[in-house]
């Protein structure tokens, strides 16, 4: 019978034997399948695991400083890397949703590989792969994608001709909490709702600046904050807010003002394939609603997104 506790021993006793002295580099995302991956490889193979985690300018909130620190508690080999301005130069002027994933996907695989070859005489790249992935390596706007379709551009990267290491290849997302779990993740890792690879560059849309980022991060941050408060982000698959580059009219005090629009984006989902968006509570809308506006500067306007998947998609870009 399958059990997590199971899965372990059996997974790092077959690491173990697979790797030997090897070493293995691995990118952690703050998401639940890397970070899973990684504390199995690191129990397998402790300080031969090293572990790398980009700082794309695109994170929510504090989540680079955050993150960081949690891996750094369980013990893992961890380098983060503050690359924010290598990304913010290759989204300049950009506005074609897939231009900037492209870019982003492209940065991502240069500083990866800068800091992969730092780790002498490695061998393996460690993935956290999970079963979903495997069988459906279709995903339109996944990550891989666009590693896909840079590499038919160029020569592989260094860090793609390693062996693969998948330790999560079998299991579906349940699985993997649970494993998680019997491993002693920090349950804010494990319960994290799903945040796309280029981040919040495919919550602003049109071109990337860095004052747009720190707006968006200021009002995704007090939305999310505000749901976890009420005690509603565990029932919600998905969460986020998305900066609007519209302007409306507002006023404030006697001042006419004309600023940007933030839009809260909820949904619940199985796998992302299909979503509803949430019937979020009127009064935590007004609440959040009232925060954003009172303190994020150059916001004058809330709105919430009623479109569901199919025909919207819960990304706006
Ligand atoms: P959509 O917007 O297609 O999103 O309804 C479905 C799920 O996929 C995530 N998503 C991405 N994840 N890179 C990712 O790693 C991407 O480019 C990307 N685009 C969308 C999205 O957040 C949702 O969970």
């Amino acid at each position: 019978d399958w059990t997590p506790d199971s899965f372990i021993e059996t997974t790092v006793a077959a690491l173990r034997e697979k790797l030997g002295d090897d070493k293995v580099v691995l990118g952690l995302s703050g998401g639940v399948d890397s970070s899973v991956a990684a504390v199995l490889l690191h129990h397998a193979i402790g300080k031969n695991l090293h572990c790398i985690f980009v700082d794309n300018g695109l994170l929510r909130k504090d989540e680079f400083e955050q993150v960081l620190d949690s891996y750094q508690h369980m013990g893992l080999n961890i380098k983060g890397i503050d690359a924010k301005q290598r990304f913010y130069d290759a989204l300049a002027g950009l506005t074609d949703p897939e231009k900037k994933r492209k870019a982003i996907g492209r940065v991502f695989i240069e500083v990866f590989d800068d800091a992969a070859h730092e780790v002498q005489d490695v061998k393996w790249l460690g993935q956290g792969t999970i079963y979903p992935d495997v069988i459906e390596s279709v995903s339109v706007k996944g990550p891989s994608a666009t590693i896909k379709s840079h590499h038919n551009v160029g020569g592989l990267p260094d860090f793609m001709k390693l062996k693969v290491v998948e330790p999560l290849n079998t299991l579906f997302k349940d699985e993997v909490r649970k494993v998680g779990k019997a491993l002693g993740i920090d349950p804010n890792i494990l319960g994290r709702h799903p945040f796309p690879g280029p981040g919040l560059a495919i919550r602003i849309l049109g071109d990337i600046t860095p004052e747009k980022v720190a707006i968006l991060q200021e009002a995704d941050a007090i939305y999310i904050n505000n749901l976890r408060a009420a005690g509603v982000y565990d029932k919600v698959w998905q969460a986020g807010a998305i900066f609007l580059p519209v302007q409306s009219v507002g006023v404030m005090g006697d001042e006419r003002t004309y600023e940007n629009v933030i839009c809260l984006r909820a949904v619940e989902s199985v796998d992302g394939m299909t979503a509803d968006w949430c019937h979020l509570p009127y009064d935590l809308l007004a609440k959040i609603s009232n925060e954003i506006i009172n303190n994020v500067k150059g916001i004058n306007r809330v709105v919430y997104d009623i479109s569901s998947k199919p025909p919207a998609t819960i990304e706006w870009e």
